[in-house]
């Protein structure tokens, strides 16, 4: 069913959303509070377009997608007929608590009130709005959400069942899998996951047991290439339970498990090492670093079109019949 769905925010994730939605058939309201945003989200909307045409995941031109989008710094016109409102400003609870004010008494009374937050807990943002906090609920993507499939639902203290169910399935209706966090935990479960990892890389960098290089290898090239076609619960299930019982015994004494924040962030940083846009961060760029994004998602299109294509219903017969 077509939806009027409001986004607040038109940064990254903003802008990925309006060309995910409109692509898959609702209306949409861009929201900023600055109109030099707005302009700059129908660029990024535009080559976004022309990317996934190229990676063959769309055949819709960039002009057909922003007719489906209206821009506008108008908050509250803007969420006047909504049935989804999507907030995805600066990860900030006062900031967000804000707009939550705000859209909470402007947007329709039954409008589900979501967040893209990384990990503010949701129950704090509801404690802003008393009077709606029932339709506050987490709808936390990854970027870019026009190519990952995962996205988290998260309930907060005070979220109804209603609410819940209208998100699922509004989150189905663009294609997307559900990820239920049943507690509203700091960091979900996608951020403690990647966290976790990024903990022990540091870890392994700073005990000098191998390079960036190498660690960054490993896991993009190996750990995770793998990790993409079978989860860690089936892993356990196919190694055998017991080898990672086992394995688990001896290796945790050596893992980190520090609560302080590794001391390589802050040497980059006073260096000035801050990430692609200063040309260097753990590593070195040139063009600064756009090479890299666009890899990224060349590559992430390429493995949609991949594992659409195994796993179509065409493909399944045929393999059925090989293995016949
Ligand atoms: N970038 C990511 O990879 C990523 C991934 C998942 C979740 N998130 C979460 O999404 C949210 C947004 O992240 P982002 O990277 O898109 O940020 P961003 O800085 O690119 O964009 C935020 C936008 O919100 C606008 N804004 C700020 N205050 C506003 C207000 N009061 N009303 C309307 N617009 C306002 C800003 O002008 C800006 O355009 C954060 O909560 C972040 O944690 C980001």
């Amino acid at each position: 069913m077509r939806r009027n769905v409001s986004v607040i925010g038109a940064g990254n994730m903003g802008g990925g959303f309006a060309v995910h939605f409109a692509i898959h058939g609702h209306d949409v309201t861009l929201v900023d509070h600055r109109e030099a945003n707005l302009e700059d989200a129908v660029k990024r909307i535009e080559a976004t377009v022309t990317e996934l045409n190229e990676g063959d995941i769309t055949d819709r031109s960039p002009d057909a997608v922003l007719d489906r989008i209206t821009l506008t710094t108008a908050q509250e016109e803007g969420v006047a007929d909504a049935d989804i409102v999507l907030e995805t400003v600066p990860e900030d609870l006062e900031i967000k608590q804000a707009v939550f004010e705000a859209v909470g008494e402007a947007a329709p009374e039954d409008a589900v009130l979501a967040s893209n937050t990384s990990g503010i807990p949701i129950t704090e943002i509801q404690s802003a709005v008393p009077d709606h906090a029932d339709r506050v609920v987490g709808c936390h993507w990854w970027f870019p959400p026009y190519l990952l499939e995962p996205v988290e639902i998260v309930r907060g203290s005070q979220t109804s069942d209603r609410t819940m169910d209208r998100i699922r399935e509004f989150v189905e209706s663009v294609d997307r899998r559900p990820i239920l966090v049943r507690k509203d935990v700091p960091g979900f479960v996608w951020n403690r996951i990647q966290n976790a990892v990024i903990r022990e890389c540091l870890h392994l960098l700073e005990e000098d047991v191998a390079s960036i290089e190498d660690i960054n290898a490993a896991v993009r090239d190996g750990y995770a290439r793998r990790t993409s076609v079978i989860g860690p619960f089936e892993t356990m299930d196919v190694a055998g339970v017991e080898q990672f019982r086992t394995v688990a015994e001896h290796l945790y004494p050596h893992l980190s498990t520090t609560k302080t924040v590794h001391g390589t962030f802050d040497e980059l940083l006073a260096e000035g090492r801050t990430g692609i846009d200063a040309g260097a961060g753990f590593l070195e760029y040139d063009d600064p670093g756009e090479a890299i994004v666009r890899r990224r998602d060349a590559r992430l299109s390429a493995l949609a079109r991949c594992f659409d294509s195994f796993d179509s219903p065409a493909s399944a017969e045929s393999s059925d019949s090989v293995a016949e």
